[in-house]
């Protein structure tokens, strides 16, 4: 380094060491120090002298994580320490026997005196680290546990994964094992890049991890969302043969933490069998919420001496084990793709699935969403195919396994026609539906029904789709007025339908047509684009069907909420010369609800005396109560609530899966609320719920899930989400997220 200027040298390592500190922040602390900006500026200098002088490039540079290098083949290399894989139990009593098992192999201990450090199951690719004198060398795949491929130059280029190990004490080799993954909410936005740019979709984050890490081009691993979250430990050698300090799996843990890795901060120690159990059942209760995809919880015994004392099986360690919860995905055969009819006339694919368990539930058919979807998935009858249930998500195909066809698979072609009434099917050129246009399409009709009586309708309590489908096959009803015209011997006429429960019925629809508020009238008519909070809207400022019919599009838009393409649709439909005679009949027949005076009740909303008046609120995200009791709640204490996020607004209330507008809320500067927060502002003030059942409810679930902030390494939860605005980055808290 004889030619490079001594000042260079210096300025290049103090960068180097500046980069790194403030990359380990923002990647692995979740706690930028600097700007974006000020880093790239850093950054940018760094370059420029490396550039200058080549010599000054060093293997753990900030700057030899951005890929680039395209590799001829991922050779393979042996473990110095084999990686095993976990033996698994499936439920307590399974966890139960397994710590009586491993106690027995402990003389003079029982069950009760094991202490379990656990950590989340994460669902994603296995990998080791090694590191030499503390510098990054080479990271390997587990393969089948005895030698796996190399992979160095990708994981260079992930974010969080550290060149040079921080802190004191750093081993002469340390191996590092832990698991690559990516984010849900990064997945889904990896997904929705591949199919903008008609690339292969990924069927889960797993499955997008490994292809990302087993890259022969680093660029497009590094043009990747991953992220390693570090759990274990391979062979390690301290300078002068000393042993390694560690005497719990805990106290490895923490190690690698100080190292600079990212690890779980859901990682606990559990004193005895039963809290590993109450943890294992806490972490199942949360899994929707969390950032990543689990599997289920790893258990390892905490004590190292016990963990040598129990040793190894000829495929895994008897001193940890993997207690799973049940598979989201399921692999089962696609039999056929039936096309649904929706109320608008929306032509929808529908999976025909032979039934399959998916997370405990008996699967037998998935949406396919639109025509679009199936083509980038490129399904194929007899496919086997993958699919997922999360939540309470309606089930869907993931994708296909192309890999198992056998030849005798086929191509489906989306219907040019609707398959019930045979109309011509029509697609917008900016929208994914075909639809049916055709108005009096039995399938359109009897869903148009369907609707007026569901909960999203009339909410009229039993009376479902089974009846109402039978009501029109037998033609005793064509619409919905039909339904307020039905006598006792209508119905008797009906499969299993007995004199009471034809009282029943009647009485429902009597209860229906003399007590439906003209808010559920509206949502009830399924106005194309008008949804509850629209619904509620206009029956603020519009007293009945009347008055909104006559509505034009200028006057409609002066509603909260309504832009011009909703405003056209609402004139559309009371235009329908089908539409008017079913509200001419309504009226007649004296379903015709009126709300309170035009504008009276938002001016009365904008008067309330509360703790919250004149402040302008905005939901976003899924909240724990409906959005019409959230709205509910901040008028009560004198709220204005809006729809669309602007500097007026003074504070954003999250929910889960928040989405972009809390970036955006971040640089408009408006003040972010997650839920509870926005609920102790209304109870600070002895303000009265509405929603108090709600409430409570949330409530209980947080302090059910048992895992408070002592808990877990770092505190976590909306509030942090709230309190950081930074959606992009972090492993701390962001299981919880
Ligand atoms: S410890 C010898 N901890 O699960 C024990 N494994 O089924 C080594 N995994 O291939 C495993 N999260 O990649 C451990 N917190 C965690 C884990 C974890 C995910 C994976 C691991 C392994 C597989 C075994």
């Amino acid at each position: 380094m004889s030619g490079i200027p001594k000042e260079k040298l210096q300025r290049a390592t103090e960068l180097r060491q500046i980069l790194s500190y403030h990359s380990w922040h923002y990647h692995v602390q979740d706690e930028p120090e600097i700007s974006d900006y000020e880093y790239d500026a850093l950054f940018k200098e760094l370059v420029a002298l490396e550039t200058e002088y080549p010599e000054l490039l060093t293997p753990d540079s900030p700057t030899q994580k951005v890929g680039g290098a395209v590799l001829k083949s991922l050779p393979s290399r042996e473990h110095s320490l084999r990686m095993y894989s976990l033996d698994n139990v499936f439920n307590t009593a399974e966890w139960v026997e397994y710590a009586q098992r491993s106690a027995k192999l402990l003389p003079g201990h029982m069950p009760g005196d094991l202490a379990f450090w656990v950590e989340p199951k994460m669902d994603g690719l296995a990998l080791e680290l090694i590191y030499e004198k503390g510098l990054f060398i080479a990271a390997l795949t587990r393969g089948d546990g005895m030698s796996g491929e190399v992979v160095t130059e990708n994981v260079r280029t992930i974010r969080n994964v550290p060149l040079r190990l921080r802190g004191e004490n750093v081993p002469d080799l340390l191996e590092v094992r832990g698991e690559v993954v990516i984010t849900r909410e990064d997945f889904a936005a990896l997904n929705e890049k591949q199919r903008q740019s008609n690339a292969k979709l990924f069927a889960n984050p797993r499955n997008a991890a490994a292809g990302s890490v087993r890259q022969l081009n680093t660029s497009v691993t590094r043009s990747r969302p991953l992220r390693f979250i570090a759990y274990g430990i391979g062979l390690v050698e301290f300078p002068d043969d000393q042993p390694a300090p560690w005497k719990t799996q805990q106290e490895i843990f923490q190690a690698l933490a100080s190292y600079g890795f990212s690890v779980a901060p859901e990682a606990k120690l559990c004193a005895t069998p039963q809290e590993v159990a109450d943890y294992y059942g806490n972490l199942e209760r949360i899994r929707p919420q969390l950032a990543f995809d689990i599997d289920g919880v790893v258990a390892k015994l905490s004590r190292l001496d016990w963990q040598e004392q129990l040793g190894f099986t000829s495929h895994a360690p008897r001193w940890a084990v993997a207690m799973k919860f049940p598979a989201e995905q399921a692999k089962t055969r696609l039999l056929d793709i039936a096309i649904q009819v929706g109320r608008t006339g929306v032509l929808t694919p529908l999976a025909v699935l032979e039934p399959v368990s998916v997370g405990g539930v008996l699967v037998s058919s998935a949406t396919l969403h639109n025509e679009d979807e199936l083509r980038a998935k490129d399904l194929r009858i007899g496919d086997l195919v993958i699919v997922q249930r999360a939540g309470d998500v309606i089930p869907e195909v993931v994708a296909a396994l192309p890999e198992e066809r056998t030849g005798s698979e086929t191509i489906f072609h989306f219907p040019a026609n609707c398959p019930v009434c045979g109309h011509k099917a029509h697609r917008e050129p900016d929208e994914a539906a075909w639809r049916c246009l055709n108005k009096l399409c039995p399938a359109v009709r009897r869903q148009t029904v369907i609707h007026f009586v569901s909960k999203a309708g009339l909410d009229i309590q039993g009376i479902g789709e089974k009846w109402i489908v039978m009501l029109m096959d037998k033609e005793i009803i064509r619409t919905p007025a039909d339904l307020f015209r039905l006598k006792k011997l209508d119905l008797l006429g009906l499969e299993r339908m007995g004199g009471k429960l034809a009282d029943n019925f009647l009485q429902a629809l009597e209860k229906a047509r003399t007590t439906s508020s003209l808010r559920r009238l509206i949502c009830a008519l399924g106005i194309r684009h008008v949804g509850e909070q629209t619904a509620r809207n206009l029956a603020e400022k519009y007293c009945n069907l009347d008055e909104l019919g006559a509505a034009d599009v200028a006057d409609l838009q002066q509603v909260d909420d309504i832009g011009p393409e909703v405003a056209a649709s609402i004139v559309d439909f009371f235009a329908d010369q089908g539409n008017r005679e079913l509200l001419t009949q309504l009226k007649e027949l004296g379903l015709w609800p009126e709300s309170a005076a035009a504008g009276d009740n938002a001016q009365k909303a904008a008067t309330v005396q509360g703790p919250l008046s004149g402040k302008t609120i905005l939901f976003t995200g899924a909240l724990s109560i409906s959005r019409t009791e959230a709205k509910q709640l901040a008028e009560a204490a004198g709220a204005k609530v809006v729809s669309a996020l602007s500097k007026s607004v003074d504070y954003l209330v999250i929910g889960e899966a928040a989405g972009s507008k809390l970036a955006k809320a971040q640089e408009l500067g408006v003040t972010v609320l997650a839920e509870h927060s926005f609920q102790a502002l209304l109870n600070q003030t002895g303000q009265m719920m509405a929603g108090q059942p709600a409430m409570q409810a949330t409530a209980q679930v947080d302090a059910s899930t048992d895992i408070s902030e002592a808990d877990i390494t770092d505190a976590s939860s909306a509030a942090k989400t709230a309190k950081s605005n930074l959606p992009k980055t972090g492993m701390q808290g962001s299981l919880f997220e």
